[in-house]
């Protein structure tokens, strides 16, 4: 945030100001799982966020959690499956939706699905989220099919994949996002 914004106490409509790091367990009380449950109406309990993040040390697992000026603001998460990147989670704070912030953690994501050496990469979106479901198009995912009464027996999810994330085509589509997000 530059001195202008940190004196009229408006927080840059992007992805600055943002840093990306490492879930810890002691996380979860600081923020996450308030987001959560802002989130989603059957969002995962403390005990999964724990299980998830005992997984990384495998090195199947990758969570990072996003602050700015110190506050938690999103988390967002990655499971890995041979060749494959599964998103797992991707949740942002009300207060801070629409700055960019769901953009740098995937941008994030994107980077370590193909660090990893993953070929494509892969969610379920609930099909009412429609918001989601645009910020995924942006980084190259199409529906590819539907997962019936997939969330709590009630709400269908959306399968996205999104192929070829190793190729120059793929990286020249990060680029463009990363000029958007200016990160
Ligand atoms: C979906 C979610 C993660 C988006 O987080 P966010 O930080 O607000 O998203 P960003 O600001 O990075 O948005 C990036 C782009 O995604 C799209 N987008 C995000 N939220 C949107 C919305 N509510 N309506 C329409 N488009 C949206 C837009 O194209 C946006 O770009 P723009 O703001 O320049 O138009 C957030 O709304 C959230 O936590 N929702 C509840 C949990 C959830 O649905 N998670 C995903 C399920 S897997």
């Amino acid at each position: 945030m530059s001195v202008i914004e940190r004196l009229l106490q408006r927080e840059p409509a992007d992805g600055k100001g943002l840093s990306i790091t490492p879930m810890r367990k002691r996380d979860l009380r600081q923020g996450i799982m308030e987001i959560e449950a802002a989130a989603y109406q059957v969002g995962w309990s403390q005990s999964v966020f724990a299980t998830e993040i005992g997984q990384v040390g495998k090195g199947d697992r990758h969570y990072v959690v996003a602050r700015r000026d110190g506050v938690i603001v999103g988390y967002a998460g990655l499971w890995f499956a041979v060749d494959e990147a599964h998103i797992t989670n991707v949740a942002v704070a009300p207060m801070a939706r629409r700055q960019g912030v769901a953009r740098a953690l995937m941008l994030h994501l994107a980077e370590t699905a193909i660090a990893h050496g993953c070929v494509g990469w892969t969610l379920e979106v609930r099909a009412t989220s429609a918001g989601a479901q645009e910020l995924y198009r942006e980084f190259g995912f199409d529906a590819a099919g539907v997962r019936q009464k997939y969330y709590d027996n009630v709400e269908d999810a959306i399968v996205m994949w999104c192929h070829e994330i190793q190729s120059a085509r793929y990286s020249a589509r990060l680029d463009q996002i990363r000029e958007v997000a200016h990160v």
